[in-house]
This record gives C-alpha cells, structure tokens and sequence, in this order.
C-alpha cells in the first residue's frame, strides 16, 4: 500500500454488481478506495481511518432474515456515511425508519425533483434524470433525517442526518445513467468527507518504483510477458525500477493471435531493453492438447505445459529470486485475496492458467492496487502506445477456447486469420476503442455452400464482439451491417475452408464473453 491512499474511502459491498463500479467512480475523482466485506467491524474501520464510507446496493431486502446486515457502530464512528439503494435502507433502518416493497418497482431512468439543495445536491439543478433499481424502498425516516429528494414513485430517494453526516441514496449515482452522478459524488468526498484527492497515477508510479527498488536491492526479477496491457505494464514499471536486474519470458505456445509473437517481441526492444528469453513450445502446446475437447480439460493441460515451461526457462536464469505478476485489484478482491475483503466470488477456471505458490519465487504485484483502466493510464504514462495500453483482453488459455472442439495446427491456422480479419475491420472502422473485446471463433460445424458452381461443405466461423465496462456482465456489440458484411465478405474470400460466418448475439449473462 502507497502513502497516497493515506486518504481512503472505504466500500461496504453487500453483494452489488456495481460495488466495483462505486470504487472506479471514488478513484476517477482522485480519492484511493477500498472495497472491504460488509460486516467489517467498527472496531477495523477505526483503525483503517477512512475519510468516509460508502454503503453499497445488493440483491436482498433489508427485512429478510439472513439479509446482509452491518456493524450498527459504524453509525457512531463519526464518519461521514453514503448509502445507496440497499445501504441507503440499511442506514436508515439502522436509525430507526422503516424499509418496505415499494408499490411500483422502479427500473431504469426516473425523474427526480431535489427538495432541498444540501450537501450532497450542491450545485445540482432541482430537476434531473437518476438511474433505479430497487424493489424495496424506505417508507419511513426518524425524525432524525430529513428528505432531500424524491421521485413520483419515491418520496423518500434521499436523506440526509440532521445530525450526523450520514446521507442516503435510493438511486445511483455511479452508474452513467445518473448524469449528476460525479457531482453528487464529488459532493460526497469533497465537502462531506473532506478529501482533497491525492490518489494520482504519476505518484503512485514513482512511489512504487521506489518501493521495487528497495525491496528487490540487486536481485534479479523474472516476469512473464504475454503481449496483454497487465504483463506490459509489470514489465514497463520494473524495468524503469530495477533494469537490467529484470529478465522477462515470453512463452509462444502456438495459441497466439497472428503476429502476436512478433509484435511483444517489436513492442518489447521498442520500449524495454532489458534480457528476454523466447521459449518456442508450439509442439509442446499441441501434443498436450491432443484429443482434448473439453474446454476445462484443454484449461488445465495448457496450465500444466506452460508452468513446465516457464519453470525450466526461469531455472536457467542466474540469482532470480522474484516473480513478478499482473494481478489486478479486481482478482484481488474477486478471489477473497484481502484482509477485508468480501468472500471469493472468481470463477476458478481463470485461474487454472496460473503459477504454483510453490515455484520457489517471492511474489512482486505492483498493479494489486489497481483497476483495469488506471493500469491503461499508468501504462500510457510510462510511455507504453496506444496500440498496447488498447489491446482488447486475451485469455491466457488463448485460441485453444476459441477454436471450439478439438485443437489442432490445421485449425488453429484457419481461427488466426479469421480472427486478424474482424479486429483488422473493426480498427479500420474506427470502433476498436469502443468495444471492449472482438474476436472470432472457430466452431466445430460444417454447413453447406455454394462457391462457383461448386458445392462445398465447410467450416463456420462465428464473430463475437462485446461492448462492457468490468467484464462480469457485458452486451454485445451493435456493429454496423456493412462492417460485419466486410467481416463476412473477407473471411469467405480469404480464408480457406470457410464457407459460413455468424454473429453471436449473446449477451452475458446468460452467454458468456468466451464460448468455452
Ligand atoms: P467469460 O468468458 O468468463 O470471460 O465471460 C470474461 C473475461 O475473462 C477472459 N477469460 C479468461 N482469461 N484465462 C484468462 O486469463 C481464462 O481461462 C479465461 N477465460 C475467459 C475472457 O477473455 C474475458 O475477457
């Protein structure tokens, strides 16, 4: 942990879908957040002496026997409090109001009318639009709050304590939806709990730059590089901390993307000049997977052969004493890997793919404390290119789960350049920045065709792209007709023992962003 997140606002995640949403939003306005479980203790909290708290939504109702409940001392700590949706309710029926299913659940964008510009509304007009999501609300406040806004549905939308700076939303405000969202929530941090905002990248990269250094004094750090935004990053941070003392192992397992391999090696004597060790294992790769159809079974033989690779690469190299990994703050707290944090949640299947605690190496996480979008920045301040620090997500277990059944040379091949043609299109169209993940994948399904005058009996290849902010729910993207006929056209023409292309219109949930 860095001196800069001496200013913290914590996030009590009673099981939100937006929890991690409310931590970004607190971060973007320059204030370091946590999320910690619900019913973290006062007691904790005194000694973690956050600047504020926040409540966030959930899924139960406050009512409901086993509902997630909090500390009731939170309340007496004296720190300024924000409950929304589920907190909101939590708070005031801690505080003596009443909680009930509301006669109209409310869904989706409503309007609503500020009764008095306190606090929280500071410069917010009396009219707007927020964003619901409740089916409960609160009936009934104490005479110890006072209602700040409501909606035609709503009375009560927000309060606030007459005499403790506790306020609650039934809306919310950190989704884009809610268009005064950021100021509500500027509000909150800056006149409620009195931050100043000393959560900035460029400190946070030279603190732990310092930090590396001091840490690793003249040892040597070995990083696996993958050509994805969180391994680059790693290897940009450490090569400024340490230099020379890093070696970094790029394993090429034959389940690359076209080019990829040639790309991290480009990118990597562009931007790092430090030691760094090829392994070529596409054999290896393909013998392991052999026969495999099962998309777990093909997860843990790509695991088990790239651990053996990566460990006979890391032994041949001299005084390596760290191992350093992009874990990002969302694996952190998804797999139950904090102090404070909620319960695991993470699908286990993402990290089959991993490296055993018992590799002898003493772990460097540099990015723990980061999200996704403040590793892109960090990466664009180290001087990393838009052409990395943009790159769509990749599996680690990689064309092996897109190229649905069984994975051979043969038909990773045909995957790779179908899979160049859709991103190619999709930069070209200008939309690459816009959807989140772009890919294509090969199905194990011939269909009929006509080409010339021939009959043909061929492959089909099936185009997914998705638009989502955190990777946990996503929608897929309405990409223009004439780009996925392009999409199409190219593929057919050009790519051998294709005859058919699909475009997946899934969302998730209930799809998946992977189709295995
Ligand atoms: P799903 O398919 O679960 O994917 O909606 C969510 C995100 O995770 C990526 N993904 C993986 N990443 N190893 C990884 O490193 C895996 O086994 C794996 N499976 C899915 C996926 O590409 C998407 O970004």
């Amino acid at each position: 942990m860095t001196k800069l997140a001496d200013e913290k606002v914590l996030v009590l995640d009673f099981g939100s879908q937006y929890a991690q949403l409310i931590a970004r939003r607190v971060r973007q306005q320059h204030v370091y957040c946590e999320i910690v479980r619900h019913d973290i203790t006062a007691e904790r909290i005194r000694e973690l002496a956050p600047k504020g708290i926040i409540l966030s939504g959930g899924p139960a109702s406050v009512y409901e026997p086993g509902a997630p409940q909090c500390d009731p001392g939170i309340f007496q700590l004296g720190l300024p409090v924000l409950g929304i949706c589920y907190g909101m309710q939590i708070a005031c029926q801690a505080l003596g109001g009443k909680v009930q299913n509301a006669p109209a659940r409310e869904y989706g964008r409503a309007h609503c009318h500020v009764i008095k510009p306190d606090g929280l509304f500071a410069g917010i007009p009396a009219e707007m639009d927020v964003w619901m999501s409740h089916g409960d609300q609160v009936s009934q406040v104490s005479d110890d709050f006072l209602p700040l806004a409501a909606t035609d549905t709503c009375p009560i939308a927000a309060v606030k304590h007459r005499a403790l700076p506790i306020y609650g939303l039934q809306f919310h405000p950190e989704v884009t939806h809610t268009p005064r969202g950021t100021e509500i929530m500027g509000n909150f941090l800056k006149t409620v709990c009195g931050c100043t905002g000393t959560w900035k990248l460029g400190d946070f990269a030279r603190e732990t730059v310092e930090a590396v250094r001091r840490r690793v004094g003249r040892s040597r750090v070995v990083c696996g590089l993958s050509g994805g935004v969180d391994s680059s990053v790693v290897a940009a941070l450490l090569a400024q901390a340490i230099g020379p003392q890093l070696s970094c192992i790029l394993v090429d397992n034959g389940l690359l993307r076209k080019d990829e391999e040639e790309s991290v090696l480009k990118e990597f004597s562009d931007h790092f000049k430090t030691d760094l060790h090829v392994v070529h294992a596409e054999d290896k790769f393909l013998a392991a997977l052999a026969g495999a159809v099962d998309p777990q079974d093909k997860r843990r033989r790509i695991g088990h052969a790239f651990i053996e690779c990566f460990a006979d690469e890391a032994a041949k190299i001299e005084d390596a004493r760290f191992l350093a990994q992009g874990t990002l703050y969302p694996d952190v707290i998804e797999s139950g890997g904090s102090r404070d944090g909620p319960a695991a949640t993470i699908k286990l299947h993402h990290n089959v793919g991993g490296l055993p605690e018992d590799l002898a190496f003493e772990l460097i996480e540099p990015l723990r404390d980061l999200f996704k979008d403040e590793v892109r920045a960090l990466g664009l301040q180290l001087g990393l290119p838009d052409d990395i620090v943009w790159r769509h997500p990749f599996p680690g277990p990689g064309l092996a789960v897109r190229c649905v059944g069984e994975v051979t040379k043969q038909r990773l091949d045909v995957l790779r350049e179908a899979d160049a043609i859709v991103v190619a299109e999709i930069k070209q169209a200008g939309l690459y920045r816009q959807t989140a993940q772009a890919f294509a994948v090969l199905l194990p399904v011939q269909s009929v065709g006509v080409m010339g005058d021939a009959r043909t009996y061929a492959d089909v290849v099936a185009v997914r792209s998705i638009d989502t902010e955190d990777f946990m729910t996503a929608d897929w993207s309405h990409l223009p007709y004439d780009l996925l006929a392009r999409i199409s056209t190219r593929i057919i023409n050009e790519v051998k023992g294709v005859n058919r292309v699909v475009y997946d219109i899934s969302s998730k949930p209930p799809a998946t962003i992977e189709w295995e």
